[in-house]
């Protein structure tokens, strides 16, 4: 019986995957015929932007522009044609998702296709062919810049996340871009900065989530990154885009360069790159226009280069504007905004609950201070980065009201001033970190007379942008100031930090007895962030990056390597980023990666495995019983590490291998079962150019954070 229906299966399967591959030959040929049709010059006029966001089609035979806009946090609003100046479009209001680290923080891939699947569907109104997003280069440095942006620093989860984003945008037909691939992970001299990473540390660590986004979730575009890596930029590496991308994983889709970011037109050319973008014109200049096709006369790039680009962009276009069915799309409407609240309600990070002051108890409370800038500030916009005209936000203090406003009263204090911005000068935004004693004084005075004081502090999108990166882990504008004084005079003080990136929270984690993390959270920002206070959301988010004691404790400072010498950063760490390097190094973190607290407790049982030991094709199954033993249902995340104790090269303490968001009511168990394989245990070995999972001992380990490893067992590999 089992045979015969692993047969029907196998015949069902096959016969899907002919199909497609039938679906596919034809529309290869398909094209074929099409550019065989077309001109070098029309080819050529392809494969470099026409306008900010564009490059040509071939109207004569019906091939429309290639269009794209930015993400991540949602699609941008409508610029000019030719300029960053707002089209003044009346239509173009979107739904402000929560930000990159936000989304990581949610653990749970669900919903990173549920961004996605917004993206995806404002893109189509929008007349979006491709969205570039999501972007998820690793968290190696707590201050680069576009950390908000990213996911994480570990590998796994961030490939989890990406798989999810990108189906989740290109099941409504629109190309995801993934970027930027790779190795770009400071903001400081990230155009002319050269990485270099050992082969091993870009397979395990700057690579997976590529390669996963690429392999499970099929984009269709990938964006190369403004950094050269190893001496090549990467628009033009030869290694990264034709030898690991296009080869050895198959991608089919279309490479396009980052703004301004080809520097050649034979390199580039050659070696993979297929479209090359910029910011500004002449564009009959850029290196893949008019000296492109001076190249290919002149036999320094082959036509066949030129039509295999040309192909992947109309492979690209029919399965995206060009397909069957292709969906209308629709722009911030109530579902969105669902959407966008789910997320970022799984997303704060309850970081210290101790005295138990969270879920407020409303009846007790008559008056609510609410303080800080970040309460009333919106963050859809602001610094170098993209961002969204959000069709609305809900600020903090607006989300406060509406949850407490009819049992309690609610006051304002701006408390600091976030005097900073990053069009500015370090010289013009100097005493930013300094506080106002005038806004300090009236908050205290509003927090003395308040049953609850609720401090809104943290970042802001001036603060973490694009182009810079921080240049102090410390909380900005004089923030602690503020805490001390507020928390001085108020024993109900409620700590919530909204920001993108790892800060300071050293006094704070000290001296406060409740710390709530959120980001900068979206359009729903304010209301999530609300229920979460008043209890109507459980916390469920963990970190989704490790908070260092000092900037001197994490990688890339401890060995120097930041922001590098003579423009070359060499990425000394090797496979030791994030918590791979504080575990292994014994460093104490002040909040480790995967870690976040709930209002319920949970007992995880015993870990078994289906085996003792296991040959290299085979898969462990792990199985645990989780039970949620408190009063109020809620979610963990059960993260399940191996460590590999005896090995020939060095190898992290720990490094994730699977992971969970499991939902229980009160008193509800479920038994769960996470599956590794044998061969995920491998390391990347620089001798043999491959992977390798050596026999031995293994220890698997689970926790609800990479510091709190509840129970281990040990498998052996044959
Ligand atoms: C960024 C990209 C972005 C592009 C277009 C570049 O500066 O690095 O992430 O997609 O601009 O706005």
């Amino acid at each position: 019986m089992k045979y015969t229906i692993a047969c029907i299966i196998a015949l069902f399967l096959f016969g899907k995957v002919s199909a497609q591959s039938k679906d596919e030959a034809a529309l290869k040929a398909k094209i074929n015929g099409i550019i065989s049709k077309m001109t070098l010059e029309e080819k050529i006029a392809m494969l470099h932007g026409n306008a900010l966001f564009s490059s040509a089609g071939v109207p004569r035979l019906s091939i429309p522009e290639l269009t794209c806009d930015d993400g991540p946090l949602g699609v941008r609003e409508e610029i000019k044609r030719f300029d960053w100046a707002s089209a003044n479009w009346t239509t173009d209001s979107a739904t402000f998702l929560p930000n990159g680290s936000a989304i990581a923080a949610t653990w749970n891939p669900l919903m990173a296709n549920k961004y996605g699947v917004v993206i995806g569907e404002e893109a189509n109104a929008r007349k979006k062919i491709i969205m570039l997003a999501p972007a998820f280069n690793i968290c190696r440095m707590p201050l680069c810049g576009r950390t908000y942006e990213y996911y994480s620093e570990d590998p796994y989860l961030n490939s989890q996340l990406a798989i999810q984003s990108v189906k989740g945008i290109q099941s409504q037909h629109v190309a995801a871009c993934i970027k930027h691939f790779a190795a770009n992970n400071q903001e400081l001299n990230r155009d002319s900065v050269n990485t270099l990473v050992d082969e091993r540390a870009l397979r395990e660590i700057y690579f997976p989530a590529f390669k996963a986004a690429v392999q499970q979730g099929n984009a269709y575009t990938v964006m190369s990154a403004y950094n050269k890596l190893n001496g090549y930029w990467c628009s033009e590496n030869d290694f990264l885009l034709n030898k690991v991308l296009k080869n050895e994983w198959g991608f089919k889709g279309v490479v396009m360069s980052d703004w301004a970011g080809t520097h050649h037109t034979v390199a580039a050319a050659n070696s993979g790159l297929d479209i090359e973008m910029g910011s500004s014109g002449p564009y009959d200049q850029w290196y893949f226009a008019k000296p492109l096709l001076a190249a290919v006369k002149a036999g320094q790039v082959s036509v066949k280069t030129i039509d295999d680009k040309v192909s992947r962009i109309l492979w690209l276009m029919y399965h995206t504007s060009m397909s069957a069915n292709h969906p209308k799309g629709s722009i911030a409407t109530p579902e969105h905004a669902k959407a966008a609240y789910e997320i970022a309600s799984e997303s704060i990070v309850l970081l210290k609950n101790d005295n138990h002051l969270l879920p407020l108890k409303t009846s007790a409370i008559k008056s609510i201070a609410v303080i800080g800038d970040n309460a009333t500030r919106t963050f859809a916009l602001g610094g170098y980065g993209a961002g969204v005209k959000a069709k609305y936000e809900v600020t903090a203090l607006e989300g406060i009201k509406s949850r407490f406003g009819k049992t309690a009263n609610i006051s304002f204090a701006q408390g600091y001033r976030a005097n900073y911005m990053a069009s500015k000068t370090d010289e013009q935004n100097r005493g930013y970190d300094k506080p106002d004693q005038n806004l300090i004084d009236e908050a205290v005075a509003l927090a003395k007379t308040s049953d609850v004081a609720i401090l809104c502090v943290g970042s802001n999108r001036e603060y973490e942008s694009e182009g810079h990166d921080r240049k102090t882990l410390e909380l900005p504008f004089g923030e602690q100031a503020l805490v001390n004084a507020v928390s001085a005079v108020n024993p109900n003080t409620i700590i919530v930090i909204m920001a993108g990136a790892p800060y300071d929270l050293g006094e704070i984690k000290k001296s406060n007895h409740t710390i709530v993390w959120s980001w900068f959270n979206g359009s729903e920002a304010g209301n999530a962030l609300a229920d979460v206070l008043k209890g109507v959301i459980n916390p469920s988010g963990k970190l989704p990056f490790t908070f260092p004691v000092s900037l001197h404790d994490s990688p890339a400072f401890n060995l120097d390597t930041y922001p590098g010498e003579g423009l070359t950063a060499d990425y000394k760490e090797g496979v030791l980023v994030g918590y791979r390097w504080y575990d292994t190094k014994k460093i104490e973190p002040q909040f480790p990666f995967g870690y976040g607290l709930s209002y319920t407790d949970f007992s995880i049982s015993k870990l078994s495995t289906d085996k003792s030991s296991y040959k290299k094709d085979e898969t462990i199954h792990a199985i645990f019983t989780i039970k949620n033993t408190g009063n109020k249902s809620g979610a963990e995340v059960v993260q399940l590490y191996v460590n590999d104790p005896v090995c020939s090269v060095l190898r992290p303490e720990k490094e994730l291998k699977a992971f969970e968001k499991i939902f229980l009511k009160p008193g509800e168990s479920k038994t769960v079962e996470m599956q590794v394989k044998v061969a995920d245990l491998a390391f990347y070995d620089e001798s043999k150019k491959g992977w390798n999972a050596e026999t031995g001992d293994y220890i698997l380990e689970l926790g609800n954070s990479s510091r709190n490893i509840i129970h281990t067992t040990k498998i052996v590999v044959k």
